[in-house]
């Protein structure tokens, strides 16, 4: 016997309708009207929507940047995540040591995640390519990965003729090429020159890394994959100038697609004015408040399909001790892996920005798609995972890190106030999170194999 989901207000990508939903095994067996089965526990959900559960395809767990390693591992991470009504994440591996091949560093990962509370991926990191590189993406991508992850800066940046290597072998094998676009030597000269004459407060990480040094790097990886007819997934979107490159490419008809975070949706860039500037540092940084609307637009019109959080959480107390004199030893990145589902419905939905079925699309339907897990994921049909979000819209919160799971001592978007909020999270039949409480295990998560890239 099973779980039974009553009256629920049943919310996907394309529909919005009133029914049952019966869950047995994991998987949704029945969806219709006044269902007429043996469950062994029937909730109603009134009032409430149901939707397919989060999927956050940019976390970084327990990575290790070098100078520090964050302050979530899968366990942390994953039970935040699942507070916030997202039942899969796909995380970004770090960078192993110097040479390190793919299966190495997957193997690490795997060891890395089996404490996950909620359903889990990884995307490949590319860290040099050779002849031994290219020749593992086949069998990464037969054993259920199919993105690989290219940075353009920071330690292990790949050049030009490496992302046009990389992206040629993954357009020939159903590999779908995920890039971190900022220009390296952009950043290298602003920094010199902040550091010359004394400019290292934390206004100046975001004065070193200006909108065009993202949207160069993004039209570059635009033209890279154009010439390999390669997909191409920009993470982190933070800006117009970015957008705009992709705008043009979409409508000529490349298979370019964007994702954008909560950061840049709702922060600006004044917060690093403040006293406590330092927590904000995360690259791409947070932009001028210009660019919020921008997003919003490109997210309206469809150039931007997913959100996610690229949670990357540091201790305020590290980032200041480290960073607040010289922005350029603060570890980078945020926290938000909580907070993306009832920031976005609250922005989105509750203020008239987005209707309910783009919310799911961006948060949930989009990622499965793009990712290679729907109908797996993201889908509410018969014969999906019951990973499922139940979120009452009238519900009203302020957010704040007391309150939250993460394991970080600050969030960065304390004091902003949610109208909508997840309140019970299903994953794999299972209902992880009620009454504000964690009642799953440890480890019950498991990895999901993947499909390769399918436009
Ligand atoms: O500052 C950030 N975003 N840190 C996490 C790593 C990355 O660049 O995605
Ligand atoms: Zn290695
Ligand atoms: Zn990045
Ligand atoms: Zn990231």
């Amino acid at each position: 016997m099973g779980l039974l989901l009553k009256n629920a207000n049943i919310v996907t990508d394309k529909d919005k309708f009133l029914a049952d939903v019966y869950i047995e095994n994991g998987v949704i067996s029945k969806i219709g009207e006044n269902l007429n089965v043996k469950a062994e526990r029937t909730i109603d959900l009134t009032g409430k929507y149901l939707m397919p559960g989060g999927i956050d395809v940019h976390t970084h767990f327990d990575i290790d940047v070098g100078i520090a390693r964050s302050a979530d591992n899968f366990y942390t991470g994953s039970l935040a995540a699942a507070y916030g009504g997202t039942t899969t994440i796909v995380d970004h591996m770090g960078f192993g040591p110097k040479g390190c091949n793919l299966h190495h560093q997957l193997d690490y990962y795997h060891n890395l995640a089996k404490d996950s509370v909620i359903d889990y991926s990884f995307h490949g990191v590319i860290q040099h390519i050779d002849q031994n590189i290219l020749g593992e993406i086949d069998q990464m991508i037969e054993d259920g990965i199919p993105s690989f992850k290219g940075y353009m800066t920071y330690g292990y940046k790949l050049s030009d003729i490496e992302m046009l290597k990389l992206s040629e072998k993954l357009s020939k094998s159903g590999g779908l090429l995920t890039v971190h676009p900022e220009n390296n030597d952009i950043i290298d000269f602003f920094r010199e020159k902040f550091a010359a004459e004394n400019k290292l407060s934390p206004i100046y990480h975001a004065k070193s890394r200006p909108d065009k040094c993202e949207g160069e790097a993004v039209n570059r990886m635009i033209d890279i994959t154009n010439m390999t007819n390669c997909p191409l997934y920009i993470v982190h979107l933070s800006c117009n100038d970015a957008l705009e490159h992709i705008k043009k490419a979409i409508d000529k008809g490349q298979k370019v697609y964007a994702e954008t975070c909560p950061q840049y949706l709702v922060l600006d860039e004044d917060l690093y004015n403040r006293k406590d500037g330092v927590k904000y540092i995360c690259s791409p940084p947070i932009r001028e408040k210009s660019h919020q609307d921008k997003l919003w637009e490109g997210i309206q019109n469809g150039y931007i399909q997913t959100i996610a959080t690229d949670h990357c959480s540091f201790n305020y107390e590290l980032k200041k001790e480290m960073g607040e004199k010289d922005f350029r030893n603060c570890p980078n990145g945020l926290p938000g892996v909580e907070t993306r589902m009832s920031i976005i419905f609250s922005e989105g939905v509750s203020k008239g920005r987005i209707n309910l079925n783009k919310f799911v699309e961006l948060v949930s339907t989009n990622p499965a798609k793009i990712f290679g897990m729907y109908p797996k994921k993201g889908a509410i049909q018969i014969g999906s995972d019951a990973d499922l979000v139940v979120i009452d819209p009238k519900l009203k919160k302020i957010i704040t890190a007391k309150e939250l799971h993460e394991n970080v001592d600050y969030t960065p978007f304390e004091g902003i106030e949610i109208v909508g909020c997840p309140v019970m999270t299903i994953s794999q039949g299972e209902v992880i999170v009620e009454n504000n409480k964690f009642v799953g295990e440890k480890g019950r998560g498991k990895f999901i194999k993947r499909n390769p890239f399918k436009s």
